[in-house]
């Protein structure tokens, strides 16, 4: 463990260290010469925000083939119809993905098998709300649910087939897989201890959205730093990615803030957000412009950052294995030990 990351982890979570983020730090250029051209690309809820951008940026770089990944074939298409006018040269498909069903994953992953070549996936679907809501199916809390254990699930899945694709011509970069996270993970509420971690995401007294959404960014970051363990950056290179807070996304849209928290938060945002191109471009910078040096890292501000202070602790590690455990109890019926275990092969 970086003890230059450990040492910033308190800066970055303090208020000023937020500040600083969202104005002081400058979006890089691209390396000289970055082209994308035969390259393949996948990104998750690239309808709107974000992933939109996202997808529009790839294909300035020169993307030959672009899936988008989303849950409504008319907001895929539509946002697919956009990418074709402008960037004729690049292939754009539509493909269905609803992070709110394990079938749908498991179809989407494998669905990835056609693909000849998977250069860079960025898992961005996400969501934000403000009741609790249980899914229909496994009961867990819809954001936890979602940013969490929907993302991971994907994740796992996707590994094996991305190594499987990865080039072969000496030199090449591994494929690449992100993760988009955000640094209210800095502000997540501390889990409960001893006991069962997972479980105290799916509890409804209380509720409190600002814990539920940092959580579920604090959880995919302690389980993708252990993931990277498993897997081999030579093969896949896997990281986090924080686009900072950005206005102009429909993130949050449906949230239930009322007149006064809303115009609040708009305010706010439009004050501090960075725009919807910037926050995009830090989150391909991890998976354009950098390398193996960030696997398993947290990316934000077009550098590798610290995670929250508690990582670093002793207790801190000890959370991490049990997130780790439970994560992988939750994924028994898709196999999901197995198919990291196989990972090292
Ligand atoms: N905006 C920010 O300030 C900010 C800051 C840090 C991190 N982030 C992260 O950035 C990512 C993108 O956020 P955004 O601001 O671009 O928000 P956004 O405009 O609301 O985009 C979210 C995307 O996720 C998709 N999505 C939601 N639920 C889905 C599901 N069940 N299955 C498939 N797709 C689903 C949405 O599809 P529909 O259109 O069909 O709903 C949409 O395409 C999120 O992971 C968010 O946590 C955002």
């Amino acid at each position: 463990m970086s003890q230059h990351l450990e040492h910033r982890a308190a800066f970055e979570t303090h208020l000023i260290g937020f500040f600083y983020r969202q104005w002081l730090m400058y979006q890089k250029p691209w390396p000289k010469g970055t082209n994308l051209s035969g390259q393949t690309a996948i990104v998750t809820g690239s309808n709107s925000g974000l992933g939109f951008q996202a997808a529009r940026q790839l294909c300035q770089l020169g993307l030959t083939n672009l899936i988008v990944a989303v849950r409504s074939q008319t907001r895929g298409d539509t946002a697919a119809d956009k990418l074709r006018k402008e960037f004729p040269n690049s292939s754009v498909s539509v493909w269905l993905l609803d992070m709110a069903s394990y079938d749908s994953i498991k179809a989407f992953a494998k669905r990835c098998e056609t693909l000849p070549r998977i250069d860079i996936t960025i898992l961005n679907a996400g969501i934000r709300t403000d009741v609790f809501r249980p899914h229909a199916v496994t009961n867990h809390e819809i954001v936890f649910q979602i940013n969490y254990l929907s993302t991971v699930l994907l994740a796992i899945l996707l590994l094996p087939v991305l190594k499987a694709k990865k080039p072969t011509s000496p030199g090449a970069t591994p494929p690449r897989l992100s993760l988009v996270t955000s640094d209210t993970a800095y502000w997540a509420p501390p889990f409960k201890s001893p006991g069962p971690v997972l479980v105290q995401c799916d509890e409804s007294e209380n509720y409190k959205p600002m814990a539920a959404y940092p959580r579920s960014k604090l959880l995919q970051q302690f389980f993708v730093s252990k993931l990277a363990e498993y897997v081999d950056p030579n093969d896949v290179i896997i990281n986090l990615s924080n686009p900072g807070l950005c206005g102009g996304t429909e993130f949050g849209a449906d949230a239930k803030m009322g007149l006064f928290g809303r115009t609040m938060f708009t305010i706010f945002q439009g004050i501090n957000g960075r725009s919807v191109s910037a926050g995009t471009n830090a989150i391909l910078d991890a998976v354009v412009a950098r390398g193996k040096e960030t696997h398993g890292n947290y990316m934000s501000d077009w550098t590798i950052q610290p995670f929250p202070s508690c990582y670093y602790t002793k207790e801190g590690q000890i959370l991490k294995e049990r997130i780790w455990e439970e994560t992988l109890e939750e994924f028994n019926f898709a196999g999901a030990s197995k198919i990291i275990q196989d990972m090292k092969r």
